[in-house]
């Protein structure tokens, strides 16, 4: 089956071209085009992501995109009458409120044969809703008009299979069906939840933050500390470095909500204590700032590794999978290695390769295929963005 994957949620645009089979109870993926553009250079000039700004990129960069992964899967093929008229004008509709994409969607369509695609996926949420509805009705109208079905994504699902998705020597991905129970920290820009996968695909939330999202904390803790956006990796460049200097941390931060008894989370007082300290120190040194970044950093760690040790315990998971952008944090799985390796021998965990950890358009045909599998589709006239939509 071969899948194309549409991702504009946040900051990225992506399109990708997936070819899945099945072999021997797990499902074998070659990824035979890829592209993906980061607007995050045009956002940090803001210092954070912009939601109007980044429909305006997604409109402009969606077609050339396309046509750059159907390129590579040499999927790509002209031909001057390729399409019937009708059909354009109806898949134009659906892009009535897109008029950034409705031009070049329309040339790139007139010239371009039907590609041999069994489904096309898309993120439909949750994300930011002005960039979440520019990929759904670009899918939208690509369904219409090549006539080939559609099913919808959840992003978290994205993130959860790409941490599943082993990288083969030949370059494949294999999913597997092991491992279950799963256990799934999700941790993003905009998402903090456990999840348990009991059963393949099925999902419950355990917990989730009650307030801001631990990517979130990470980019507001960097901007007060001047660090360019996105600031989960400048963080962690800070705290690395501060760790190796081994200096005991004159810093101390609240670990919110770790003796809760419910597997939800807090960072916003996390974040605030950050902020009285900034405060109160206007002049922080170079130094200064590291040794907060680590402390910022360990205070997570402590209340995110608790919260999901006791997951496991309540669950008896099999597989501890970390996904989403924060998971890509050094110390963080370092961290939650040791802590497996000592409590957990025998549950395995899963982080995604370093190239599907933060957003992209190859964890969306992962999911998009098991859906398409199922002939779970979506309706190409009534899909609906959902920055809000949850897993389970
Ligand atoms: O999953 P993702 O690419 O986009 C969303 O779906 O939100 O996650 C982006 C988030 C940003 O908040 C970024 O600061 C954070 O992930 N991030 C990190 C690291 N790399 C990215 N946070 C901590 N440590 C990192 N190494
Ligand atoms: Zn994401």
């Amino acid at each position: 089956m071969t899948i194309l994957a549409i991702e504009t949620s946040c900051d990225e645009t992506a399109v990708a071209v997936l070819e899945a089979g099945e072999s021997e109870g797990a499902t074998r993926f070659r990824v035979r085009g890829n592209a993906l553009l980061s607007q995050i250079d045009i956002h940090r000039e803001y210092g954070g992501v912009y939601p109007m700004l980044a429909k305006r990129e997604h409109a402009k960069n969606l077609v050339p995109l396309l046509a750059s992964a159907l390129e590579e899967a040499e999927l790509l093929h002209e031909d001057a009458q390729a399409i019937d008229p009708g059909l354009l004008t109806e898949a134009l509709q659906l892009l009535e409120r897109e008029p950034g994409l409705s031009e070049a969607f329309s040339a790139f369509i007139r010239e371009t044969e039907r590609p041999a695609l069994d489904a096309i996926a898309v993120t439909a949420g949750p994300g930011l809703a002005p960039a979440l509805w520019v990929g759904v009705n670009f899918a939208k109208a690509l369904s219409r008009v090549w006539g080939i079905p559609l099913v919808a994504v959840n992003h978290m699902e994205g993130h959860l299979l790409a941490a599943l998705a082993q990288p083969q020597e030949d370059g494949s991905l294999m999913v597997g069906t092991q491992g279950l129970p799963v256990v799934a920290l999700l941790i993003s820009g905009g998402h903090t939840e456990l999840v348990l996968m009991n059963e393949w695909r099925k999902y419950t939330v355990l917990g989730t933050t009650r307030d801001d999202a631990v990517g979130e904390a990470f980019d507001k803790v960097a901007r007060m500390l001047d660090l360019p956006y996105p600031g989960g990796p400048e963080i962690s460049r800070l705290a690395e470095r501060d760790r190796e200097d081994a200096r005991t941390n004159p810093f101390s931060l609240p670990r919110p909500m770790l003796h809760t008894d419910d597997l939800d989370f807090s960072f916003s007082g996390l974040k605030t204590a950050v902020l009285y300290i900034v405060k109160a120190r206007p002049e922080l040194s170079e130094t200064e700032k590291a040794q907060l970044a680590r402390a910022f950093e360990d205070a997570v760690a402590e209340v995110l590794i608790k919260k999901t040790a006791r997951a496991l315990a309540d669950t008896g998971a099999r597989t501890l999978v970390m996904g989403g952008g924060v998971a890509g944090n050094t110390h963080l799985q370092r961290v939650f290695a040791e802590r497996l390796s000592s409590e957990f021998p025998s549950v395995t965990l899963a982080i995604p390769s370093r190239e599907l950890t933060t957003d992209n358009a190859v964890m969306i045909g992962l999911a998009g295929y098991y859906a398409a599998r199922d002939r779970d589709y979506a309706d190409p006239t009534t899909l609906a963005a959902d920055g809000n939509l949850s897993l389970g």
